[in-house]
């Protein structure tokens, strides 16, 4: 597998891009997606909502093979393997659900009783999926329990990107900020 000059101290540009770009995007869709029928309703941003999907599995597509050949920043030394251990867990739970989530939405607006096409914003349409019924109906099942698995893990994500900041001062926030040279007092 090739992999490219390992730079210890912080992730490449590239690798922050990605991180920023599907962050930004999955995040707007996950605040929409849960506040559809409530706060967006009326709204018509649907088409909105599927054409982000569909552009964050690309990206997250290229981002996985991105990260499955090269390697990434170690963690502090100063954390213990636990930590290490459940920091990998969700980064890894996250590349699967960033996959997840817009298949399955793709699955379910691909069949059961009213299948369509995608808009990708009004420049051209994706091809819908070859589903049954059946996969779509279960497309829809898990695109409502990976939302709110992905909301709870994000504010985990988040709570933890803060605790290295704020409290374990450790420059783990820094290693993924554009333009920011990560400092740790306890690197
Ligand atoms: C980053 C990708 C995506 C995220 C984070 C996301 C998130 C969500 C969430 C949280 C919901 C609410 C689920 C519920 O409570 O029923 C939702 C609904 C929906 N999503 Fe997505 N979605 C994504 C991609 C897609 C894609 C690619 C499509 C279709 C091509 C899609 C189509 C839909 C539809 C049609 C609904 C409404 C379902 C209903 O009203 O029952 N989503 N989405």
């Amino acid at each position: 597998m090739a992999r490219t000059a390992f730079n210890q101290r912080r992730y490449s540009r590239g690798a922050i891009a990605f991180h920023w770009i599907i962050a930004v995007l999955v995040i707007a869709n996950l605040i929409y997606g849960l506040f559809h029928e409530s706060l967006f309703k009326g709204a018509g941003l649907m088409p909105v909502h599927m054409a982000i999907g569909i552009t964050v599995l690309v990206l997250s597509i290229a981002r996985l093979a991105w990260r499955l050949t090269h390697r990434v920043p170690p963690l502090p030394a100063s954390l213990p393997g636990w930590e290490k251990g459940l920091s990998h867990l969700v980064h890894w739970i996250f590349y699967a659900l960033i996959i997840l989530m817009p298949l399955s939405g793709w699955a379910m607006t691909s069949g059961g009783r009213h299948p369509h096409p995608v808009s990708w914003f009004g420049l051209f349409d994706v091809p819908m999926l070859p589903v049954s019924g059946g996969m779509a109906g279960a497309g829809h099942e898990f695109h409502e329990i990976f939302g709110y698995a992905m909301a709870a893990l994000v504010v985990l994500h988040i709570a933890a990107a803060l605790r290295h900041q704020f409290i374990l001062r450790d420059g783990v926030l820094g290693r993924m900020m554009p333009g920011v040279e990560p400092s740790g007092r306890k690197r």
